[in-house]
C-alpha cells in the first residue's frame, strides 16, 4: 500500500483554538480522522511538532520511506534552512500547504525556503488544501 504523510509545524497544534477568523475552528485530528476515510486506499500518517530538527527528522523518514509529503511548516516556512535543505534532500516529492492565504498577509509570510524544492504549492484553500494535496500526490505516484 502506498504511504504519504502530512506533516504541520509549529503552532498548528492550535489548529481550531488559535485565530479562528484565519485558520478555522475546527481542530486538524479531527479533519484528519475525515480525511483518512476517504482515502481508504492508500496508507496517511500525520505528524505534528513544534521543534525545528523534529520537523526535518520526519521528512526524512517519511520522504525515504514513503511516497510524498504534504507539509505545512508553519511560521519555520520563512525562517527554516534546514527544512528546505531536508525537503531538497529527500526522493519522495512535497507539497507544500498553508491553510491562509500567505500573500495576502504581512510581506514576512510571502518568502519560503521550501517552495525551490517542493513538487507544488496549495495555499488559501484552508483545510482543503491538505486533500487536494494528497489527491495530487497520489496522481503522481500512480500516473
Ligand atoms: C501557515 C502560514 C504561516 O505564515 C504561519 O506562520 C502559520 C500557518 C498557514 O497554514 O497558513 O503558522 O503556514
Amino acid at each position: 500500500m502506498q504511504k504519504f504523510t502530512i506533516i504541520n509545524g509549529p503552532n498548528l497544534n492550535l489548529l481550531g483554538k488559535r485565530e479562528p477568523d484565519i485558520y478555522g475552528d475546527e481542530p486538524f485530528e479531527k479533519y484528519f480522522q475525515k480525511l483518512k476515510e476517504v482515502s481508504d486506499t492508500i496508507s496517511l500518517d500525520y505528524y505534528q511538532s513544534n521543534i525545528e530538527g523534529k520537523i526535518v527528522d520526519f521528512i526524512q523518514h517519511a520522504g525515504f520511506e514513503g511516497q510524498g509529503i504534504v507539509l505545512n511548516a508553519g511560521a519555520y516556512t520563512h525562517t527554516s534552512v534546514a527544512i528546505g535543505d531536508a525537503v531538497a534532500a529527500v526522493p519522495a516529492p512535497v507539497i507544500e500547504v498553508h491553510i491562509s492565504n500567505v500573500y495576502n498577509r504581512e510581506e514576512f509570510r510571502h518568502s519560503s525556503f521550501i517552495s525551490p524544492h517542493a513538487a507544488g504549492i496549495i495555499v488559501g484553500m484552508g483545510f482543503h488544501g491538505y486533500k487536494l494535496a494528497i489527491d495530487h500526490l497520489i496522481k503522481l505516484a500512480r500516473p
